[in-house]
Parts: structure tokens; C-alpha cells; sequence
């Protein structure tokens, strides 16, 4: 081994040795620095002749050169070192389970109103979305409602200060039945000169307000519209539909339903709806979940039908009613407060 081997082994060495960047700088100045061992040798040559040092000058210049390389690989070394501890240090666990912080859920009401709609969607009824405001025409008197009925008052109704543009009061829906009107007069307009017309099957979910507020009646409440209009379409329907509608949501055929006789103005003759479970903590007990009826022949003409010739019902039932009994939970004030601890047992 010459004398030059050796300054590259030992340059080598030296570089392996420095643990760090700045060491590693260090001992590059030992060999390549301006007082460096090669900077030395190169100086010597001076002192040559010029055969010798043409062939010593190129030896020279290849030792500088493998240290060099010695040198680019120990920095490439420690780079690769610290990335490695840094990557090492700053480690994430990505198959931890998440903390679940904030994960909501729906509302209990939601989840009823998306059971209804299944429910009736598997029957082949539609399901239609309505303004909240609405007029005096479409909340009354399209629904036979005489211009004295106690309805309209002032305690039972929400008025909004304002007036539509042909002159009407505008108040806020007290009963989501002005739907059957909206909807019935869309589907006789789009089906207009279509014999025979297809029937009218359609239930219309939303939210509904009244002056009222105690542990069973909040001012802002829910109700469900459904509507079956047809050629044919008798009580006997209703009553299969709706019973088979209430089994379904309530999960049990154990479960009696009755048709107690009642009044409505847009339906005539008219029903309550009453429910009884046949076990559980309200067992026996009657639970009036809805009204319903024929719809009027002024309705139906309200509609922009023939009454002569269409004929169906209507009912409208409470959804939050039903979430109540569906859960066990006794007062409906519960479910509009927007307590977490209440709301988060039903996720
Ligand atoms: N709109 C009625 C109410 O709010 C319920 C109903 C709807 C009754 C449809 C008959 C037919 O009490």
C-alpha cells in the first residue's frame, strides 16, 4: 500500500468516525482544507521535475478524488440518519381507533319521520315537502273550513304580519293538510288531459305551529299528511292502510286500532284514530295517533277534481306523538330543547 492508499484509507476512517455533520466538516478540513494533508502534498510538487510531476500531480488528484467520494457518502450517511430519528420521533399510530369527539346522531323525531316515509314509500306512496308559511286560502278555506271556524282565531293560529299578493293573510301552517290541496292540484295539472288519471297517493311530513305549549303540545310540533285519491278508493282503504302502517311501526300485530267517529271540516265522514297495546307499560290504554276521513267533495273540487268521480281519503298523524310512545319518553317538550344528555341516548 503507497503512501496515497494510505491518506484515503485513513481519510475514510476519519469520516466514518465523526458522528455528526458539523465533526464531519471538521475532518474534511484535515484532508481537502487549505492546511489540509492534501492541500500539502499538492504544494510539494513544486519541488518535482516535470515528468515526475505530471505522473505524481494525476495520482494525487485521484486519492483527492476517492476521498472526496468517502466524504459525499459519510454526509449522505448522516442525512439518512437524522431523517430516520426524525421520522422515528415524530411517529403516528395511524390504525389507533379515532376518539369518536362530536360524532351526532339523529334526532329521534327524524329517525320517526324516516320510518314513516319507508314505511308508506313501500306502499307506493309519495312523499312531498310544503312551505311552512302559508296562506289563509290553503291553511282554511280550501279545506272547507266556514269563515267563522274556530280554527282561524287568534289562539289557535300562528298570523304572520303580512298579506300575499292577492290580499291574504299569511300564518304559519297549523296542520300539514293544506298539502293535500298543493299536491292534488299539481297532479292534476301535470296528469291534465291523462285518462284515466293515475291516482293520487302521497304523505307530506313538516313541521307545523300552533299557540300551544304544555307537556304534550309544543307551539312548534310535527305532523303527517297521506292522501289516497282515486276512482275507488273507500274508508275500508284507509282503515287497512293505516292499521297495517301502525303495525309496521310499532313492530307488533299485537296491537288494536280503532275509528272512533269525529268531525273534521275537510272530511266527512270523519275518524280519530285511536291505538291500544295489548302489552308493555300503556297496555290497555286507548291513544288517539291521528285524524282522518273521507275527503269532501268541496275539497276534492278544491283540488281541481271532479268529486262526482274522485273519491279517497286523508288522515293526519302526529310523528312526534308516535316517538313518544315508539320510546316511552312523557313529556314532548323533551324533544325541542336541545339537550344532549336526552338526545344522545337515541344515536
Ligand atoms: N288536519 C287535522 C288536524 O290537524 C288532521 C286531519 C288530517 C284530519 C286529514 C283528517 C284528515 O287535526
Amino acid at each position: 500500500m503507497n503512501d496515497l492508499d494510505q491518506l484515503v484509507q485513513s481519510a475514510t476512517a476519519d469520516f466514518g468516525a465523526a458522528p455528526s455533520p458539523a465533526e464531519l466538516e471538521n475532518a474534511k478540513a484535515r484532508f481537502l482544507g487549505k492546511a489540509g494533508r492534501v492541500t500539502e502534498l499538492l504544494k510539494g510538487l513544486a519541488a518535482l521535475s516535470p515528468d515526475e510531476k505530471k505522473s505524481r500531480g494525476a495520482d494525487i488528484n485521484q486519492a483527492k478524488q476517492r476521498i472526496e467520494a468517502a466524504l459525499q457518502a459519510r454526509r449522505d450517511a448522516l442525512a439518512a440518519a437524522e431523517l430516520e430519528a426524525q421520522l422515528q420521533a415524530e411517529a403516528l399510530d395511524v390504525t389507533l381507533p379515532g376518539r369518536g369527539r362530536g360524532q351526532g346522531g339523529l334526532h329521534p323525531v327524524s329517525r320517526t319521520l324516516q320510518r314513516i316515509e319507508a314505511i308508506f314509500g313501500s306502499m307506493g306512496f309519495d312523499v312531498a315537502d310544503g312551505p311552512e308559511i302559508e296562506t289563509d286560502w290553503m291553511s282554511f278555506t280550501a279545506l272547507n273550513n266556514p269563515e267563522n271556524h274556530p280554527a282561524r282565531s287568534m289562539q289557535d293560529t300562528f298570523y304572520v304580519d303580512m298579506k300575499d299578493a292577492q290580499g291574504r293573510w299569511l300564518n304559519l301552517r297549523p296542520h300539514t293538510s293544506p298539502m293535500q290541496v298543493r299536491y292534488a292540484q299539481a297532479h292534476a295539472a301535470r296528469h291534465a288531459g291523462v285518462e284515466p288519471m293515475p291516482e293520487i297517493r302521497v304523505i307530506a311530513p313538516g313541521r307545523t305551529y300552533r299557540v300551544d305549549s304544555d307537556a304534550t303540545h309544543s307551539p312548534m310540533f310535527h305532523q303527517c299528511e297521506g292522501l289516497w285519491i282515486g276512482e275507488n278508493i273507500s274508508f275500508k282503504d284507509l282503515k287497512s292502510v293505516f292499521s297495517d302502517f301502525l303495525r309496521q311501526f310499532f313492530e307488533t300485530d299485537d296491537l288494536d286500532v280503532r275509528f272512533r267517529p269525529s268531525f273534521f271540516p275537510f272530511t266527512e265522514p270523519s275518524a280519530e284514530v285511536d291505538i291500544a297495546f295489548a302489552s308493555g307499560p300503556l297496555k290497555g290504554r286507548w291513544l288517539e295517533v291521528a285524524g282522518s276521513g273521507q275527503v269532501h267533495p268541496n275539497v276534492v273540487r278544491n283540488y281541481g277534481l271532479d268529486p262526482e268521480r274522485y273519491i279517497g281519503f286523508a288522515f293526519g298523524m302526529g310523528p312526534d306523538r308516535l316517538t313518544m310512545l315508539r320510546y316511552g319518553v312523557s313529556d314532548l317538550r323533551l324533544f325541542f330543547e336541545g339537550d344532549l344528555r336526552f338526545l344522545s341516548q337515541f344515536k
